[in-house]
C-alpha cells in the first residue's frame, strides 16, 4: 500500500512531446494551460511541482534524426532543447524539465517494467503500423491503407516478437474509478469517449515493446537485450520515474498520485486506458484527474501545417505583441472542451480590443487620472470574492475564467465613460472615491490575472500600489495598427 500523500503539495504535468521537431502552437498551449494551474496552486500555498519534457525514444525519432544525417542522441540533445527555449519564451514557471533519454528515467521505467511482470507476457504481434503515430491499427482503422490519423502515411504490415501486457482483468475496474470520478477525466464530453470505448470493446493486450533488430532505439527490456520497450510504455512512465518511483519511496509519497495530467484530445485514450491499467498492474494509485484539452487549428477549422503555410511560430507571434497577448489569446479562444483557431488577423483583433483597448486603456486612464486629479493617490480595497474565479481556474475553464475578469475590465471602462470624472472635476465634484473604486477593480482584475498573464498582472500591481500610482511602467499593451 503507497503511503498517503501529504495535500499541501500538487504535481501537474503536461504530456512529453515527442522530440522530431521543433515546438509548434499546440505544444505552447498545454505548457501555458499547466503553467496556469501550476501558478494558480502556488498563489494558494501549495507546495506545487509542474513537470514537463521531452519524449526521446521511439522509430518515429529515430527516422527523423536519420534522415537529416545524425546519431538519434545529438539529434534530440537540439530538439530538446527548442521545448526549454519555448517554455522560457513562454514564461512558463515550471520545476522539472524530463528527458526520456535521462538515466533516472530509464531505471525508473525498467523499475516499472519490472512491476508490472506479472501481467507481461511474449508473443507475436501482426498489425498494421503507423510509424508517425508509433501505432498499430487494424484493417478495419485503416482508410484507404493509409492511417486514419496521417492521411498520408501508409500503414505498414509488421509481424514482430513481442511482449505484451495483459489489459482485461483491469478493464471493469477502470470503468469504475473513472465512473466514480476515483480517476477523473473531464470535460465531461471526453470522459463519456473513454468510458463507451471501454464499455464497448474487449482491450486487447498491448504490445509493449520492439525487437532491437527492429529499433534499438529505446530503453532496454530488463532481463532481455534483444528487446527495447515500447516508446509508449517508457514515455508514460515518465510522470513517475523523475519523483523517486523505485529508488526514494519518501519523494514518492510527497509527490505521487500526481493532481493533474493535462493532455490533448488525440492521447486520451493513452493516458485514460493504457497508463492507469499500467499503474494498477504495478501496484500504483492511480493520477487523481485528467484534463483532455482540444486542438488549435488555423482559420477555418484546417489542420495547421508547415506545408499548407497556415502555421504559426510562436517566437513570431510573441516577438510583435509580447508573451502575454499570445498566453491571453491561447487561454482565452481556445475552448474549454473543443477546439479553436489561431490566426494572425484573429489574434491582431483580439489583442487590440482586449488588451490594448480594453485592460491596458482602462489602467492607463485609471492611473493618469488619479495623478492629476488625486495627486496620485487614492483609497482603494481589492474585493476578495473569489469564489467564481477560483471555481473556474480549478477545473480548468480557462476561457470563462477570463470572460468573468474581462467582464470587470468592461464594467470599469464603462463606469468612466458614464461617470464621465473630467467632467465631475469641472463641476468641482470630488472624484477621490470613484477613483478609489475603479483603483479597487483594477487590483481585483490583477490578482486574478496572475496565473494567466503574470507580467502584466505584476505591472499593474506595481502601478497602484500601497495608495500611489507609479506613472514609470509605461504602457501594458501599444495599439498595433
Ligand atoms: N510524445 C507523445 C506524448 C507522450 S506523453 C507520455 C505525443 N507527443 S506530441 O508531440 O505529438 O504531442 C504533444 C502534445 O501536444 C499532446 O498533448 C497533443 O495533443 C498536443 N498537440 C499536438 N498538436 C496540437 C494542436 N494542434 N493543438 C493543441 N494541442 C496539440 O503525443
Amino acid at each position: 500500500m503507497q503511503p498517503t500523500k501529504n495535500n499541501n503539495t500538487f504535481y501537474v504535468t503536461t504530456s512529453i512531446p515527442y522530440a522530431n521537431a521543433k515546438p509548434h502552437l499546440g505544444h505552447a498551449m498545454e505548457f501555458i494551460d499547466a503553467d496556469v494551474i501550476a501558478r494558480y496552486w502556488r498563489g494558494h500555498g501549495r507546495d506545487v511541482r509542474m513537470q514537463i519534457g521531452t519524449d526521446e525514444h521511439g522509430q518515429k525519432l529515430y527516422e527523423a534524426a536519420t534522415l537529416v544525417g545524425e546519431e538519434p542522441k545529438a539529434f534530440v540533445n537540439t530538439m530538446s532543447e527548442s521545448f526549454v527555449e519555448l517554455a522560457q519564451l513562454l514564461n512558463i514557471n515550471y520545476d522539472y524539465f524530463v528527458r526520456t533519454t535521462d538515466d533516472q528515467h530509464k531505471l525508473g521505467a525498467q523499475h516499472l517494467w519490472k512491476a508490472c511482470q506479472h501481467d507481461i507476457y511474449k508473443g507475436e504481434y501482426k498489425g498494421l503500423y503507423c510509424v508517425a503515430c508509433e501505432l498499430f491499427y487494424t484493417s478495419k482503422d485503416a482508410v484507404d491503407d493509409c492511417c486514419p490519423v496521417h492521411p498520408n502515411r501508409q500503414l505498414e504490415e509488421l509481424a514482430i516478437e513481442s511482449y505484451f501486457l495483459k489489459l482485461g482483468q483491469y478493464q471493469d475496474k477502470l470503468i469504475e474509478m473513472i465512473e466514480r470520478d476515483e480517476y477523473r477525466i473531464f470535460p465531461a464530453l471526453r470522459k463519456n469517449e473513454i468510458l463507451s470505448f471501454l464499455k464497448n470493446n474487449q482491450l486487447q493486450d498491448l504490445s509493449v515493446s520492439r525487437p532491437k533488430s527492429q529499433l534499438e532505439w529505446g530503453v532496454e527490456v530488463p532481463d532481455d537485450s534483444d528487446h527495447v520497450m515500447y516508446v509508449w510504455f517508457d514515455a508514460l512512465a515518465n510522470y513517475i520515474t523523475t519523483i523517486g518511483y523505485g529508488t526514494n519511496e519518501e519523494e514518492f509519497a510527497k509527490w505521487w498520485p500526481a493532481d493533474m495530467h493535462i493532455v490533448g484530445k488525440d492521447i486520451s485514450r493513452f493516458h485514460a486506458v493504457y497508463w492507469p491499467i499500467m499503474l494498477m498492474s504495478a501496484g500504483v494509485d492511480l493520477p487523481t484527474s485528467l484534463y483532455v484539452h482540444g486542438f488549435i487549428n488555423a482559420p477555418g477549422g484546417v489542420k495547421m501545417s508547415k506545408s499548407l503555410g497556415n502555421s504559426v511560430e510562436p517566437a513570431e507571434a510573441i516577438e510583435k505583441y509580447g508573451v502575454d497577448a499570445l498566453r491571453y489569446y491561447l487561454l482565452r479562444e481556445i475552448p474549454y472542451d473543443g477546439d479553436g483557431e489561431f490566426g494572425l488577423e484573429r489574434f491582431h483583433t483580439v489583442y487590440n480590443a482586449d488588451l490594448a483597448n480594453g485592460l491596458g486603456n482602462l489602467v492607463q486612464r485609471v492611473a493618469t487620472m488619479a495623478v492629476k486629479y488625486c495627486d496620485g493617490e487614492f483609497s482603494a480595497v481589492a474585493s476578495n470574492d473569489h469564489a467564481d474565479v477560483r471555481r473556474l481556474i480549478e477545473g480548468c475553464s480557462f476561457d470563462q475564467a477570463l470572460d468573468t475578469i474581462f467582464d470587470a475590465v468592461r464594467v470599469a471602462n464603462q463606469t468612466i465613460e458614464d461617470q464621465k470624472p473630467w467632467q465631475m472635476v469641472k463641476d468641482n465634484q470630488p472624484v477621490d472615491e470613484l477613483i478609489g473604486s475603479l483603483v479597487s477593480s483594477i487590483l481585483w482584475i490583477a490578482h486574478e490575472l496572475s496565473p494567466f498573464l503574470p507580467d502584466t498582472s505584476a505591472k499593474i500591481q506595481q502601478t497602484f500600489h500601497e495608495g500611489r500610482v507609479d506613472s514609470g511602467v509605461g504602457i501594458l499593451f501599444p495599439r498595433i495598427d
